[in-house]
């Protein structure tokens, strides 16, 4: 489909892992930003929360407890509250684009666009409340141009992480769907639970994943509260699916060619 002696042998080595398996879990440049953004999102925690008389939590002690701060049944208008805020912060959509910005582009390209909102979230250990079935987001009309950057705030292992199920075996699933068209998420996920991989994302790396693979998460069996960022970014000029430019998704790295380009064929209209 291309000439791969453009690409540099390192891009070349991530284009093929990509290619082969549809994710890859990329270590984060400018680790300083992701410690910033942690930071932010503890104060906007400790403002939501408001004040309670105890002593404020230590960071880490916050984020991997979060559990003993915020009880289950508060836990998504906590969550809303302080992604509402965040997601006013200017700085934050260009952390997260720029510390994985090498991996990005070798994946999508240059010309970017990034969803409008970022969305957070937190998994307590044991909820069974913010569960995510065995899904494609293609199914639901997403483009599968798109990928999902997804960024944890603590490590994520086992089930305080997230599955997927690699390109082949997906792509089987999806051909012979035939077979599966009577099973539930549930029924689906026992049935392929041999083949899906957890993955391990320490803090201070990312996974970048076409949402076209089968995914998701179950309950959170370890210790400790899962925190994680999720963003799609497609190319700029690639097909658009259910989640539109300008509505759910916003030019972030438009090249000059491209702006004189469409201003030249907008003017000619
Ligand atoms: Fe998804």
């Amino acid at each position: 489909m291309s000439d791969t002696d453009f690409f540099d042998a390192d891009e070349k080595a991530f284009i093929d892992g990509f290619l082969e398996k549809g994710y890859a879990i990329v270590p984060l440049q400018e680790r300083e930003r992701l410690d910033a953004v942690r930071a932010r999102m503890y104060e906007r925690a400790m403002k939501q929360l408001g004040p309670s008389g105890a002593k404020r939590p230590s960071l880490d002690a916050f984020f991997d407890h979060t559990e003993r701060f915020v009880p289950v049944a508060k836990l998504n208008d906590f969550r809303l509250g302080v992604i509402e805020g965040l997601n006013k912060d200017a700085l934050l959509r260009p952390a997260l684009f720029k510390m994985a910005r090498r991996h990005i582009e070798w994946a999508i390209g240059s010309e970017i666009a990034m969803q409008r909102t970022v969305n957070l979230s937190i998994q307590l250990p044991k909820d069974k409340s913010s569960l995510l079935p065995l899904h494609s987001d293609v199914w639901s009309g997403n483009s599968p141009y798109e990928l999902v950057l997804w960024t944890p705030l603590v490590d994520c292992f086992k089930t305080k992480s997230m599955y997927v199920l690699e390109r082949p075996e997906s792509e089987t699933i999806f051909r012979e769907f035939s077979k599966y068209k009577e099973f539930d998420a549930e029924k689906l996920y026992r049935q392929i639970k041999p083949k899906l991989v957890w993955l391990t994302v320490p803090y201070g790396h990312a996974v970048l994943f076409t949402h076209s693979l089968l995914h998701g998460n179950r309950v959170n069996e370890e210790k400790t509260t899962r925190w994680t960022f999720n963003v799609r970014l497609k190319g700029l000029l690639t097909p658009y699916g259910v989640k539109e430019m300008g509505e759910s998704f916003l030019p972030i790295t438009v090249r000059p060619a491209t702006r004189i380009g469409f201003e030249a064929v907008t003017l000619k209209k």
